[in-house]
C-alpha cells in the first residue's frame, strides 16, 4: 500500500491492487435478491397471468387473493434492503401511475439481470448506470412516438383502457361492467374548471357482501354502510330532506378533567336527571327549528355522540339519525351534500343544510345501508357500491377498480394512449438497439445490452399465456422490423396480431413511468458498493 501511495500515477492497472471483492459481494447479493422479488411476481403479470393467495402468519390469519404487483409485494415480509427497495419500486409505480406495478417491477429484475452480465463482462457499474439512464430517456421518446392522443369525451376509448387494465384482474370476467362504472364514476369527478385533475379521493367505495360482482353499481348520491338509528321507533325513511352533518354531541356534558359528583339523595338524583333532559331537549327543539329532518353524526372520542335519551328525542321529532360518521368521511359527505359541517349547536342555521330528495334505509344483502338519492346542487363526487358472494373477491373487486380508475386518471392527466399485448416493449427495444449501433465504446455496448433486457414483458406475456415465448417474440420482432408499430401479442388467438384492433390499449403514462421508475431503481442498485449495518 505505501508504495503504491508513493508511486506515480502512470498505470493504476499494475501499480496498485484494490481487493474489489467485497464490493462485488455486495452489489451481488442485492442483485440476486432483488431479482428474487422480480420472480416471484413475473408469473401474475398479463392477462392469462397467475393470481397470488397471500397468507398472514400472525394470529389474524387473513387471507387475500390478488393479481395486483403492488399488493402482493406490500404484503411479503422482505429484509435485504435491495429486496425491499424493489417493493417500493412498485409502490411508487402504484402512486405515479396505478397500474403496471407489475410491469415495473419485471423490467426492473431483468435489467438487473443484464446489468450482472455486463458487470461481469468488465463493465464498471458507474458506467452502466449513466447508461442506463440515457436509455431511459431515449425510450421515452419512443414511447412519444407511438402514443395515440385520445380526448376525454371519447368515452369509448377510455373503457378500452379501463378493460385492458381490469382484464387482467380475479373479476376480469365482469370487467364489461366495471370498465364503464369506472369511467362515468372517474368522468362525473372531473371538474371543468380543472379538466386535467382527477382526484380519486372523490370517489368512494363502499363494500358490501352479499350478491355478485354483477350487482356493483354507482350511485347518484350516498352511502352510509350503516343502519340508520332504530331507537324509540325512529323514521327510516324521509322524503324532501334537509340533512344537518354534525360535529358536536347530542349528549349531556361532562367535565373537563377526571372529577367524580357524589350525589347524596333523590332531590339532587332528580335535578340532575331534569337538567339533563332539559339540555338534551333543548338542543333537539334547536334542530327541529332549523327545519332538519336527518341527522348525521359525527364519531366522537370524547364521550357519548348520542345517549338513549337523545335519541328517543330525536325520534319523537321525527329526525333520522345516522350516527358514528367517521372522522375522515366528513368531507366526502359534506362535498357531496353541499352542505356545511356544524361544529356547535348555536351555529345550527338552516342555511348549513344540504338538500336531498330521499334519504331511506334499504337492505342490501345480508346488512343494510342508508341512501341518500336526490341530492340538491350536488357536489363533483361518486360513490361506487361493490358487491360480491365473498370478502375476498369484494376486496380484489375494489383493488381493480381502483387501478381501472388511476387509468382513467392517467388519461386526464396527460391524454396519450398506447397499445399494449408487449408492443411499445418491444418497439423500444428495437429502436434502442439501433441507436446502440450508432454509439461507441462501453456505452453503445451498455444500451445494446439492457434494450435487450425490454423484451421480457413480450417474453412474459407468451410465458403466461402459454405460448412458445421465443417463437412468439421472434415474430413479434419481425412484424416491428417490418414498420408494424402496433403488433403485439393476441393471448386469445395466440398469435401476432394489431393489437390495437383487439382494443388493447393503455395509457401513456403507465408506461413512461414503468420504464423510467425501473431504469431510476436499478441505477440506484448498481451504485450500492457497501451495507453499512448501524445501530
Ligand atoms: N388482452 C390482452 N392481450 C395482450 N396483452 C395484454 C392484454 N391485456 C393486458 N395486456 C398486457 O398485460 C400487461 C399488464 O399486465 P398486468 O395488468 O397483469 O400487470 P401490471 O399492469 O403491470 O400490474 P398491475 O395491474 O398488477 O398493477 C401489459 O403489458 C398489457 O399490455
Ligand atoms: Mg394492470
Amino acid at each position: 500500500m505505501a508504495a503504491a501511495a508513493t508511486a506515480p500515477a502512470v498505470s493504476r492497472k499494475t501499480e496498485t491492487y484494490t481487493d474489489t471483492k467485497r464490493r462485488d459481494d455486495v452489489r451481488g447479493a442485492n442483485i440476486a435478491a432483488a431479482r428474487a422479488v422480480a420472480d416471484a411476481v413475473r408469473t401474475s403479470l398479463g392477462p392469462r397471468g397467475m393470481d397470488k393467495m397471500i397468507a398472514s402468519g400472525d394470529q389474524a390469519h387473513e387471507v387475500i387473493i390478488t393479481n395486483d404487483g403492488a399488493t402482493i409485494l406490500s404484503r411479503m415480509s422482505l429484509v435485504q434492503p435491495a429486496a425491499r427497495m424493489l417493493a417500493e419500486l412498485s409502490r411508487s409505480q402504484d402512486a405515479a401511475a396505478g397500474d403496471g406495478t407489475t410491469t415495473v417491477v419485471v423490467l426492473a429484475g431483468s435489467l438487473l439481470r443484464r446489468a450482472q452480465t455486463l458487470l461481469s463482462a468488465g463493465a464498471h457499474p458507474t458506467a452502466a448506470a449513466d447508461a442506463l439512464h440515457r436509455l431511459a430517456t431515449r425510450a421515452v421518446d419512443v414511447l412519444h412516438g407511438m402514443a395515440i392522443p385520445v380526448e376525454l369525451s371519447d368515452r369509448e376509448s377510455l373503457v378500452k383502457s379501463a378493460s385492458t387494465a381490469l382484464n387482467s384482474k380475479v373479476v376480469s370476467q365482469y370487467s364489461s361492467l366495471l370498465s364503464p362504472l369506472a369511467v362515468d364514476a372517474a368522468l362525473s369527478v372531473v371538474d371543468p374548471a380543472h379538466p386535467d385533475l382527477l382526484d380519486l379521493r372523490d370517489i368512494r367505495i363502499v363494500k358490501k357482501l352479499g350478491g355478485t360482482v354483477d350487482d356493483t353499481e354507482l350511485v347518484r348520491g350516498l352511502i352510509f354502510d350503516k343502519k340508520a338509528s332504530h331507537a324509540a321507533g325512529g323514521p327510516t325513511r324521509v322524503e324532501n330532506a334537509k340533512i344537518a352533518v354534525i360535529q358536536f354531541q347530542v349528549s349531556p356534558p361532562k367535565t373537563d378533567i377526571e372529577q367524580s359528583v357524589i350525589v347524596s339523595d333523590y332531590a339532587q338524583m332528580d335535578r340532575i336527571l331534569r337538567e339533563e333532559r332539559n339540555y338534551i331537549l333543548g338542543m333537539v327543539k334547536k334542530i327541529k327549528a332549523a327545519g332538519c329532518n336527518v341527522l348525521l353524526i359525527q364519531k366522537s372520542i370524547l364521550r357519548d355522540a348520542v345517549t338513549d335519551l337523545s335519541l328517543h328525542y330525536l325520534a319523537k321529532a321525527k329526525i333520522l339519525v345516522v350516527k358514528d360518521v367517521e372522522r375522515d368521511e366528513i368531507e366526502f359527505v359534506t362535498k357531496t351534500l353541499n352542505c356545511l359541517p356544524i361544529a356547535n349547536i348555536e351555529h345550527f342555521r338552516a342555511d348549513k343544510l344540504g338538500h336531498a330528495d330521499l334519504v331511506e334505509e334499504v337492505s342490501v344483502g345480508e346488512g343494510k345501508v342508508v341512501k341518500i338519492t336526490g341530492i340538491k346542487d350536488m357536489g363533483r363526487t361518486a360513490t361506487v357500491l361493490v358487491r360480491g358472494s365473498n370478502q375476498l373477491v369484494i376486496d380484489e373487486a375494489d383493488r381493480s377498480l381502483h387501478d381501472a380508475l388511476c387509468v382513467i386518471r392517467c388519461l386526464v392527466n396527460k391524454r396519450f394512449m398506447i397499445a399494449g399485448g408487449g408492443a411499445p416493449e418491444i418497439e423500444m427495444s428495437m429502436q434502442l438497439a439501433a441507436w446502440a449501433k450508432e454509439l461507441q465504446g462501453m456505452e453503445s455496448y451498455c444500451i445494446k445490452e439492457f434494450a435487450d433486457a425490454l423484451e421480457v414483458i413480450p417474453y412474459t406475456l407468451a410465458e403466461n399465456a402459454g405460448l412458445n415465448p421465443i417463437a412468439i417474440v421472434t415474430e413479434l420482432r419481425n412484424r416491428h422490423a417490418k414498420g408494424e408499430k402496433n403488433a403485439g401479442i393476441n393471448v386469445r388467438k395466440g398469435q401476432i396480431t394489431n393489437i390495437l384492433e383487439e382494443n388493447v390499449v393503455q395509457p401513456l403514462l403507465v408506461s413512461t413511468s414503468a420504464i423510467t421508475l425501473a431504469c431510476e431503481c436499478v441505477r440506484m442498485i448498481l451504485k450500492i458498493d457497501d451495507i453499512v449495518t448501524v445501530r
